[in-house]
């Protein structure tokens, strides 16, 4: 769908649809000459996620839909990113093929902060059209193809740009995680990452083949690969800022497991097709980026996918095998299913070896503990600072997507110790804590004074609550826009 922004025209083009968002208790603002029916105007009290809509009279626009934001002081992005998305779902259930989005007022329509308001409308428009096709013999066409937002100031449409960047990212991220696993392999993602490389002169990639795994002592990666005929990668983008000094140097690392199916240890039948969306960690790293190509973020950035699939093969990881990570520490693998964490660990010694960061953000669908503890709407953080704690409860609460902060203590950490091999994949099932230990094995893979945490979304990344711009059974993007956010706020 192509969105235009444009300050509000003394008339209103010609349009199928016009849609105003009114605020509970205030008449709702038409533009001049379009007449709706006696009543309507009077009928609509602006309630929180109400609609309605009408046939008009007279004038440019054919149809009305009035949407409701509830009271003005409650109004923030979220509100106006599914109010957005209520105008678009109408105009493809009406099947028409474009609308405008009528900001009267001068985009005043979230108090103070007009750019936050155009993004979070952009943002609601364009991820609330959003179908997967990918899979279909013949792709369906898209119903809605255009948006007009008419209205607004300058930092209104400076906040259209960043919001069509954002969403772009997480339509992206969404079209990576509901591909197949059999479209979606680590081969892909790694072209993946090159063609990202390709958009921007500031991103470049680097693919590291099982080779050069080898040579470099990455045997936790190589562990879970060697159950499978397609060959892992670990791809590494670096995105470099235009200013000479960066703030600083921050890696994101992402679970980029194309398909789940457990390994020796297998998973049962029910479900395991949705263990195509395990890469969706990889796949937010890989957003990110997308965005990094289009906007102006000041930090050096890191990007590492450590990409594999999780099978079995006469060759396949037995449980109980040992092996060993690149920074020399064994690992006894008494459950293959739990090889997250394993690939994890290598990108993360990696990354601490090559890369250096201040700090570091990994994203995984690490455990179906986490969806016990935390549902479908939180992700779960162990930030091993306050300030990384508050600066992801505050990017994740800006893009509308919502992060809880999880205990990690050295009980956790030493849970992971194993019996024969210095660490084990797995905790005594006494410990519980599922998420928790998970995070205390990767903690013994990142140095005490990186600053760091781990955010398991696999309860977050499908699967998660009806919100008009996302949810439902189908990938969510969810990391994608939040990194980009913390990027954009840490300090
Ligand atoms: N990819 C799964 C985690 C997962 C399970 C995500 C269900 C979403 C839904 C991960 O690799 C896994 O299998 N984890 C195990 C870990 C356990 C063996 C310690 C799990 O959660 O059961
Ligand atoms: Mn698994
Ligand atoms: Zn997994």
């Amino acid at each position: 769908m192509k969105l235009n922004s444009k300050s509000a025209p003394s008339r209103l083009p010609s349009t199928p649809l016009l849609v105003v968002l009114v605020k509970e208790g205030q008449r709702p603002q038409l533009p001049k000459g379009v007449d709706v029916p006696r009543g309507f105007l009077t009928g609509f009290a602006g309630d929180r996620r109400t609609q309605a809509s009408t046939w008009a009279v007279k004038g440019p626009a054919q149809r009305v839909l009035l949407v409701g934001l509830g009271p003005a002081a409650d109004v923030d992005a979220e509100e106006l990113r599914r109010a957005a998305a209520t105008a678009v779902l109408h105009a493809k259930d009406q099947k028409l093929a474009k609308g405008v989005l009528w900001i009267s007022s001068k985009g005043s329509v979230l108090k103070g902060d007009s750019r936050l308001a155009g993004c979070s409308l952009a943002e609601g428009l364009l991820m609330g059209n959003y179908q997967y096709t990918g899979g279909k013999g013949k792709a369906p066409k898209e119903v809605c193809k255009a948006f007009a937002l008419l209205g607004g100031d300058a930092a209104f449409r400076r906040g259209v740009r960043r919001g069509t960047h954002l969403a772009a990212a997480n339509l992206y991220t969404r079209d990576l995680q509901n591909g197949a696993g059999n479209q979606v392999t680590p081969r892909v993602l790694a072209a993946e990452a090159r063609k990202l490389a390709k958009r921007s002169a500031r991103i470049t990639a680097k693919i590291i083949d099982e080779k050069e795994m080898k040579r470099m002592g990455m045997g936790l990666l190589l562990s879970v690969s060697q159950g499978s005929s397609e060959p892992a990668y670990l791809i590494h983008l670096t995105y470099k800022p235009k200013i000479k000094k960066a703030k600083g140097r921050v890696c994101f690392v992402g679970k980029g497991l194309t398909f789940d199916a457990g390994g020796i240890s297998i998973k049962p039948s029910a479900k395991m097709d949705e263990m195509r969306y395990d890469m969706s960690g990889g796949a937010a790293v890989l957003g990110a980026f997308h965005a990094l190509g289009d906007l102006d973020v000041a930090h050096e950035v890191h990007g590492l996918v450590p990409a594999s699939e999780n099978l079995i093969n006469g060759v396949a990881t037995k449980p109980g095998d040992i092996h060993t990570a690149m920074n020399g520490k064994t690992v006894e693998v008494l459950n293959t299913d739990a090889e997250g964490r394993l690939i994890l660990a290598d990108a993360l010694c990696y990354a601490e070896k090559k890369v250096k960061p201040d700090t570091i953000i990994d994203l995984a669908t690490l455990t179906g503990a986490v969806i016990v503890g935390l549902g479908h709407e939180h992700s779960a953080i162990y930030p091993s600072t306050t300030k990384l704690r508050d600066e992801l409860l505050a990017a994740g609460e800006a893009v509308g997507e919502a992060c809880w902060p999880m205990p990690l203590i050295d009980l956790h950490r030493d849970a992971m110790q194993g019996a024969s091999a210095d660490l084990a994949n797995l905790s005594s099932p006494a410990v519980g804590g599922g998420s928790i230990t998970g995070a205390g094995f990767l903690s013994h893979f990142v140095s005490a004074d990186t600053e760091w945490s781990h955010m398991d979304i696999a309860g977050t990344a499908w699967n998660t609550a009806a919100r008009g711009w996302v949810g439902g059974a189908q990938g969510s993007g969810v990391g994608a826009r939040l990194l980009v956010d913390y990027l954009e706020r840490r300090k």
